[in-house]
């Protein structure tokens, strides 16, 4: 007998079409769920049998492309891997807001251009060195272990639209891209650590962080963009220093590297 019994579930979702309403409202929805009913199930199911209308943003549904971020009773999250369940409150109600922080274009979809010119600002590709020996680039196991995971970031904006630093300033570089400067930055391999630590370097980067951890609580990949954002710091202070030491491994890449046991 199957034990995945069903229950009834008040999914509050934010509203909001530009052409006719003139603030966000709260719309409630009612549908069966079980355990295995997913947050963007249960709005797939909403938009397919109650209100076509209702506009949100998926893909892959597997918490690999980042397209389907939103806000669920206050927290930041992707929808496509949260059983609904576990987000009911005691009256079996939850509430679906949009990222915060961004411009909303219709119901849970928001612009996120500016999350994007920030990421693109930060040259979030590799910078290949000038002279590309014919050989495998060879890395550490501590260096690999220094990128702390960074390279996992799917671009989801769940920690950009959770910090309070972006709520008010959207010069800020934002977590997102200085996980990813982190990353180009510690990275054997890039040359372009001195325009690197210049670019993040300043007070629309590293120095306008206030440390005060959304953007780790918000991280469905259980990243840590704050710590990212403390070793740039620290390397921002010491560049030429650090750029001198990254010169000289990037002269041994190609070499074998001794693995410690
Ligand atoms: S739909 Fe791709 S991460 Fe959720």
């Amino acid at each position: 007998m199957s034990t995945n019994t069903s229950n009834t579930a008040i999914v509050r979702v934010q509203r909001f079409n530009p052409d006719d309403d003139k603030k966000p409202y709260i719309q409630e929805y009612s549908l069966a769920v079980t355990r295995d009913t997913t947050i963007l199930d249960a709005l797939h199911e909403i938009k397919t049998h109650q209100d076509g209308g209702l506009t949100f943003r998926r893909s892959c549904r597997h918490a690999i492309c980042g397209s389907c971020a939103m806000n669920v009773n206050g927290k930041n999250m992707l929808v496509c891997n949260t059983p609904i369940n576990h987000h009911l409150d005691g009256k079996g109600r939850v509430t679906i807001r949009p990222l915060p922080y961004l411009p909303v274009i219709k119901d849970l979809v928001v612009d996120r251009t500016s999350f994007w010119e920030q990421y693109l600002r930060v040259k979030p590709w590799l910078i290949p060195l000038e002279n590309v020996p014919d050989k495998e680039y060879r890395m550490s196991p501590a260096e690999v272990a220094a990128l702390n995971d960074a390279e996992k970031c799917i671009m989801c904006g769940a920690c950009y639209s959770a910090c309070t630093v972006v709520g008010t300033n959207k010069k800020y570089i934002g977590p997102h891209a200085l996980l990813k400067a982190f990353l180009r930055v510690l990275d054997p391999r890039d040359a372009g650590v001195d325009e690197r630590l210049q670019e993040v370097g300043t007070g629309e980067g590293v120095y306008r962080c206030h440390t005060i951890f959304n953007c780790i609580d918000a991280c469905p990949k259980n990243l840590d963009p704050t710590k990212a954002i403390e070793t740039l710091r620290g390397l921002a202070a010491k560049r030429q220093a650090y750029e001198a030491s990254k010169q000289a491994r990037q002269q041994t890449l190609t070499e074998p590297v001794p693995v410690k046991e």
